[in-house]
């Protein structure tokens, strides 16, 4: 059987890595079994490190403040993937603009709360309910050079109803991401979508 090396980068509260340990992890699919061979995280307090310890793989921690330039950031970073041989990297709340530098040489794939290509870069949850959208939900992507605008895998959405609270609307974007990342990475690392 073949196994499958993924990395997941986090940088918050990593429910969506939390997610993909509950349903891909040292799991099998379509004869390829899945492995999140490293987690790795930008800020030494984010939530999502107790996490990723609580199913036994100790996030390495690179603080990109202690890199000035983020090129240099995004060379360790391709260096330790490229050390832990990663088939694909999954970016789950990473909260870093990625330099050419990394996109050129990870392959790497992106979950993002919104449709795309509508409300690409930070706060998309708010801005979309801000701007009333009827439908919304998320969307797995390729990373390539462009902030969000890599190849759409995977997106799903919802109706919004008029009385929708916002912690009703962000609570459906989330369920969404939980159903779409896991299956996009069987997609790509599994059923060689490409
Ligand atoms: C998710 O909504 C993801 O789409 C966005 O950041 C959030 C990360 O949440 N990029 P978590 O850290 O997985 O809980």
């Amino acid at each position: 059987m073949t196994t499958k090396k993924i990395a997941v980068l986090f940088s918050g509260s990593g429910t969506n890595l939390e997610n993909l340990f509950v349903k891909i992890h040292n799991k099998t699919f379509n004869g390829v079994r899945i492995e999140i061979a490293l987690t790795l995280c930008n800020k030494d307090d984010a939530a999502g490190i107790e996490k990723s310890q609580k199913y036994g793989v100790e996030p390495l921690i690179i603080k990109h403040k202690e890199y000035p330039q983020r090129e240099e950031f995004d060379k360790r970073v391709v260096e330790i993937i490229r050390a832990h041989e990663i088939d694909l990297c999954v970016l789950a709340g990473f909260m870093r603009i990625l330099t050419p530098y990394f996109t050129k040489n990870v392959k790497a794939i992106n979950i993002h709360p919104s449709l795309l290509p509508l409300f690409k870069g930070a706060d998309a949850i708010r801005q979309s309910y801000e701007a009333s959208a009827k439908k919304a939900g998320a969307s797995v992507h390729f990373v390539n050079e462009e902030l969000d605008g890599g190849e759409v895998i995977l997106q799903k959405s919802f109706t919004r109803t008029k009385d929708m609270s916002y912690e009703e609307y962000e609570a459906n974007i989330h369920k969404i991401e939980y159903e779409i990342l896991p299956q996009a990475v069987v997609d790509v690392v599994a059923n060689d979508r490409r």
